[in-house]
């Protein structure tokens, strides 16, 4: 049996990892090496907030700007964001089969390694911004805070080897008001027939992110005009993205 040093030995038990390890007699934590933090020459930026608050809707207005300044941009979400993603996102929204906790949560986690790995880190490599419509801590509020898994933030840790979002936008909306706009959508998927209690700690969850870390998380209010929100959206990333040199000088 190979044996790993763990740098941050408080966050993670072995009991953990043995669920992680494909072969018994190895243990695979090279994901976890979280201290040395890359820094990239592109920009992740991620909308985060519970259903219906506008994400989508802001993400594509931002694309829409960015690519009219001519900035290299990649669009996706998670889950869903890679041809396995797709089908992971099936799985977990989709299908007519209950899902157990702990494999919703190594469902997401699953798609974000994958995710992270093939898509964002080598956008972020080559000097792309990213855009991305929500990522862990999605997972962190949804299974973590909201349905009380305990190991989220750790195999989020995992799926992602500690790369951190550059910038995360939350959208603030009541539940009642969220799940009331994507009501008329047509059936609703696995999450959005959770209860209200469920949602609500969503909300909750997010807020409580945001106030631990005021420079990487902002919250807008997303009840407002979506061409308003929309604006202040674009004033905050262009001054994040000028202070990267990501925002071009006509
Ligand atoms: N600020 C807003 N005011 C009113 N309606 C809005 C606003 N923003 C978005 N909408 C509408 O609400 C609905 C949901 O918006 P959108 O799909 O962008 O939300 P979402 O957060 O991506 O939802 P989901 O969680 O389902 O992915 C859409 O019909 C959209 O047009
Ligand atoms: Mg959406």
């Amino acid at each position: 049996m190979r044996v790993y040093q763990f740098r941050h030995p408080s966050k993670i038990e072995l009991s953990h990892l043995n669920l992680l390890t494909a072969k018994p007699e190895v243990v695979y934590i090279s994901g976890l090496d979280m201290q040395k933090k890359k820094s990239y020459p592109g920009f992740f930026l991620v909308f985060e907030g519970g259903e219906g608050c506008g994400k989508s809707t802001q993400l594509r207005q931002l694309a829409r700007t960015l690519s009219r300044e001519g900035i290299p941009i990649v669009l996706t979400r998670e889950p869903g964001g890679t041809p396995l993603g797709k089908g992971i996102r099936q799985l977990l929204l989709h299908a007519k089969h209950k899902v157990s906790p702990e494999a919703e949560l190594f469902l997401y986690e699953a798609d974000r390694a994958h995710h992270v790995a093939s898509v964002v880190k080598p956008a972020l490599s080559c000097g792309q911004v990213v855009l991305s419509d929500r990522h862990a801590d999605s997972t962190a509020v949804y299974q973590g805070m909201a349905r009380g898994m305990h190991h989220a933030e750790t195999l989020n840790s995992l799926a992602t080897s500690g790369l951190t979002p550059d910038l995360v936008i939350i959208l603030d909306v009541p539940p009642e008001i969220g799940l009331a706009r994507v009501r008329g959508r047509g059936a609703p998927d696995r999450l959005e027939r959770e209860k209200m209690a469920f949602h609500k700690k969503v909300r909750k969850g997010f807020l409580a992110l945001a106030k631990k870390n005021s420079r990487r998380y902002r919250v807008f209010n997303g009840t407002g005009d979506p061409k308003e929100i929309g604006q202040e959206i674009q004033r905050l990333v262009k001054t994040r993205l000028e202070r990267k040199g990501l925002w071009p000088q006509h």
